[in-house]
Order: C-alpha cells, then sequence, then structure tokens
C-alpha cells in the first residue's frame, strides 16, 4: 500500500499584526522579538473561528487534488483550540465541507498535533480501513492568549492548514487524474513520543469544576510556558527524533530535500539545522510572517512550499513537530 499527499491548503485569518503593532500596545520592540525568536508579524483572527479556518483550508486542499468532499473517508483536526468542546473542530469541518461519508475527530497534541493526525491516518489508510483522510492542523491560539503576558503572547498566530491523503494498492487505478500517482513511494516513515511528566513546562490550563461542591469561582486560564525549558526540549528531542526516523527509512540527512519543522522559533530550526550538520537552506521559515501557529505550522509551510512549486515529485523531505504535552512526532516522505 502506497499513502500519499495528494493536495495542500492553507488559511491564514485576514487581519495581520506587526511587531511593531504589538509594541503599541505593551512593553516590547520589534527588536526584542525579531531577534530572538525571527517572528516579524502574524495573522490573528478577528470573526474568524478554528472550523472555518479549518474548512477554508480544507476546501483548497480537496480542490489542489481535485477530489470531491464526498470522497473524504476520514477528517482529522489536530487543534487544541475548537471553537467546542462538542462538536470537535473535525466534525464542523465535516458539516461545512459536505464530507457526508467522513469519520470526524480532533486529536489534542498542541504543535505537533498535525503530525500526529497524519501518522493517526496513515495507520488507517495503510490497513485498508479507509482510502482517503482530509488532516488538518487547525488554531485559535489568540483566544488562549493572556495579552498581558509579553513573554508569550507575541509568539503565537492563528491559521490552519491541510493535507489530503490518499492510499492506493500499487498497480490499482487511482481515484486523481494525476498522472504522477503511482510513481513515488509516498509516506516513507514515521517516529513520534510523548513525554508527559514535562507537561507544565507549556500549558494552558481547561475548565475546572464548578459543581456545587466548588466555592472558588472559575478562574480562566491562558498559556503558560517555561521559554528556556521548552528551548532544550526542542534541540535535544527533534534532532533526535529525525535521526531515527531517517533510519527507518533507511536513508541520511544528506537524501533530503527539506526540513519542514513546526515554526516555534528560528533559534531552534537554526539549532536544529546545525546538530543534524544540515544546510539551514534546508530549512524553510513561515514563521517570519505567521508567528508560531502551534498544530497549523507544518501544513501551512508545507502548503506554501507546495503552491510555490518548490516540491518535485520523488523529492524526500522530513517534517517535524513537537510542543505541548511534551510530544514530537517526525515523518520522512517522498513527495
Ligand atoms: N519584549 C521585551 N522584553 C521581553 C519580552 C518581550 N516580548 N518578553 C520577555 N521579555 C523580557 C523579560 O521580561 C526578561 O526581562 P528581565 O531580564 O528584565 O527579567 C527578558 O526579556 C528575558 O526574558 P526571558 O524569558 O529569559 O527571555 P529569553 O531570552 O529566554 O527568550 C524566548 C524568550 C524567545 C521565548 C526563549 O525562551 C525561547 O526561544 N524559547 C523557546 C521556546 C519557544 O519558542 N516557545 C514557543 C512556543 S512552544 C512550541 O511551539 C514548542
Amino acid at each position: 500500500m502506497i499513502t500519499r499527499i495528494i493536495g495542500t491548503g492553507s488559511y491564514l485569518p485576514e487581519h495581520i499584526i506587526t511587531n511593531d503593532d504589538l509594541a503599541q500596545i505593551m512593553d516590547t520592540s520589534d527588536e526584542w522579538i525579531a531577534s530572538r525568536t525571527g517572528i516579524r508579524k502574524r495573522h490573528l483572527a478577528k470573526e474568524e473561528t478554528t472550523a472555518f479556518m479549518a474548512s477554508e483550508a480544507a476546501r483548497k486542499a480537496l480542490e489542489d487534488a481535485g477530489i470531491g468532499a464526498d470522497k473524504v473517508d476520514m477528517i482529522i483536526v489536530g487543534t487544541i483550540t475548537g471553537d467546542y468542546i462538542t462538536p470537535s473542530a473535525a466534525c464542523q469541518v465535516q458539516d461545512k465541507l459536505g464530507a457526508v461519508n467522513a469519520v470526524a475527530f480532533d486529536i489534542n497534541a498542541a504543535c505537533a498535533g498535525f503530525m500526529y493526525a497524519l501518522h493517526t491516518a496513515y495507520a488507517y489508510l495503510q490497513t485498508g480501513i479507509y482510502k482517503t483522510a482530509l488532516v488538518l492542523g487547525a488554531e485559535n491560539l489568540s483566544k488562549i492568549m493572556d495579552w498581558t503576558d509579553r513573554s508569550t503572547c507575541v509568539l503565537f498566530g492563528d491559521g490552519a492548514g491541510a493535507a489530503l491523503v490518499q492510499a492506493f494498492e500499487e498497480g490499482s487505478q487511482w481515484a486523481s487524474e494525476d498522472e504522477t500517482m503511482g510513481k513515488t513511494r509516498g509516506l516513507l516513515a514515521f517516529e513520534q513520543g510523548s513525554d508527559g511528566a514535562k507537561g507544565m513546562v507549556l500549558n494552558c490550563r481547561g475548565r475546572q469544576n464548578n459543581n456545587p461542591l466548588i466555592e472558588n469561582p472559575f478562574v480562566p486560564s491562558y498559556v503558560s510556558m517555561d521559554g528556556q525549558e521548552v528551548y532544550k526540549f526542542a534541540v535535544s528531542t527533534v534532532p533526535a527524533s529525525i535521526h531515527r526516523v531517517l533510519e527507518k527509512a533507511g536513508i541520511g540527512v544528506e537524501d533530503i530535500k527539506y526540513f519542514v519543522l513546526h515554526q516555534a522559533n528560528l533559534r531552534i530550526i537554526q539549532s536544529v539545522a546545525k546538530r543534524l550538520k544540515a544546510d539551514v537552506d534546508k530549512f524553510p521559515v513561515s514563521l517570519d510572517h505567521c508567528g508560531n501557529i502551534s498544530a497549523a505550522s507544518v501544513p501551512v509551510l508545507l502548503d506554501e512550499m507546495n503552491r510555490k512549486g518548490m516540491l518535485k515529485q520523488g523529492d524526500k523531505i522530513v517534517m517535524s513537530g513537537f510542543g505541548g504535552g511534551l510530544t514530537w512526532a517526525s515523518a520522512v516522505i517522498e513527495w
């Protein structure tokens, strides 16, 4: 069975907030943010909901693949900022697309959410349970930021990215008209892990108990982060995860055309490149104009690369997500 990404899409909110805009409302500066993170601006949702952004990204992925929503068997959304606890963002996307034949659910793995969702879809597709999956990362992080905490709120943005993934038996009739089908091996290997013991270094508390036994009123919670611990986790775990996934795929760092990493921080990306002894030019960047969009960052960047024509049939690419949980996941794909 070959499982391949056959379409990508993304959606970024209309409103763009620059570092200078933030400096108008808090004690920060373009120089501080850009020099420490590489971020210059981010898109923030005003009217857009998580489900709206996700469904717009999904529509573009379906268009890119030339496939109708009725052909989608499953929808998985990696998100920590769904609009509702229930229904899931994935069920909302199903409804908005009219993807009536799809099973739909969300995955909570923070910034690794898209990669966890992709691995989950891969497992269903490889075993023949389903044939076509829409895999999304979608976040409306601005609603869980404390906009008085300059150490976190300047880092994040909102948006959604999608990949349409399809499986086929080698030699079988492909559902799409794309003539490159069957000429590439698609998703080659995955590696993922979790470390719940370090979960509190990047956290956002959910709803508290408010039954009649509770005396204290509900206190809203926002993203809270030990930035230096997250940095240490990322620069040690991500290169190790990439080495493991390359070993599983039976190829080396030198075989990889692009490393599509979660876009948390330019310094993390540069450090991972150095530790892998890979040319930093092989690490495309979107955080300069998107900020950190958690689960959406890998698929948004992948879609940007796809639309710029950077991805050629046969290119080998590593994708890697890492973040809250703590969680991480890497994959090797042949485009
Ligand atoms: N503007 C100006 N000054 C600021 C800002 C800001 N936005 N934020 C913090 N400061 C100040 C602090 O108050 C502190 O001042 P003080 O020395 O007077 O107390 C000073 O800058 C240094 O603060 P630190 O928190 O120590 O800043 P640090 O140098 O560690 O940089 C950063 C923070 C960029 C977040 C860094 O820790 C980092 O790169 N962390 C990696 C983790 C990351 O990127 N997380 C993103 C989300 S997690 C994920 O996606 C996996």
